[in-house]
């Protein structure tokens, strides 16, 4: 990436890179990052608990609490898509090819497929997203705002996504309470960090 000042009129160049790489940032290793995780959140997560949700049945709260973590990491594609054109990068062309150098592992449905091995699968994909966002944020901190900013939105609703399924798999599996501090979202998919929607503070 180049390191020197953009000219005016230049279409080719972006200010908006030029001021992160001055600083420190490796830009095209930041772009692969954020399409391996725009691959974890869309394909690795997203449609994966798709599937898992619908195997939820029967457990109406862990199935509800599976749609939030479904629909949020949703949110998490959207909002990562347009920095990576921001920063001059782009999706591949190729579904499979997006989907195989995805951050995450995919959360194809265990098999068995009883209810603690879908939350421990969820518990176990929330965990590597917690990981991969926490490195965003370390690599940008103090030289993208923005990109440190988005990134910490979705570490924010990783980090509870994570106490949730603690919480769901240590209930199921163990007989055990270890509370998660959240209450239910207000709509499914409610995304307060990455949608900047209210928090629940009654
Ligand atoms: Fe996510
Ligand atoms: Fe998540």
């Amino acid at each position: 990436m180049p390191d020197k000042v953009v000219k005016a009129g230049d279409v080719n160049q972006r200010v908006g890179v030029e001021v992160i790489a001055k600083r420190g940032v490796d830009v095209p290793k930041l772009i692969k990052m954020l399409i391996a995780n725009a691959g974890a959140e869309f394909a690795s997560t997203y449609y994966y608990y798709t599937i898992l949700r619908m195997r939820l049945a029967g457990h109406e709260d862990y199935k509800e609490i599976c749609e939030d973590a479904r629909l949020e990491d949703r949110a998490h594609w959207e909002l990562i898509v347009p920095r990576i054109y921001e920063l001059g990068g782009e999706l591949p062309n190729d579904l499979k090819a997006f989907h195989d150098q995805a951050g995450c592992a995919a959360a194809k449905l265990p098999d068995p497929p009883t209810v603690v091995n879908i939350l421990t699968l969820l518990l176990e994909s929330e965990r590597c997203a917690i990981r991969s966002w926490s490195e965003v944020c370390d690599m940008t901190f103090g030289k993208d705002p923005r990109t440190y900013d988005m990134a910490a939105r979705i570490l924010n609703e990783e980090v509870e996504h994570e106490a949730w399924f603690i919480e769901l798999l240590a209930h199921e599996r163990d007989g055990k309470i270890v509370p998660s501090g959240h209450f239910r979202r207000g709509d499914p998919g409610h995304a307060p960090y990455s949608k900047n929607a209210g928090f629940y503070n009654p």
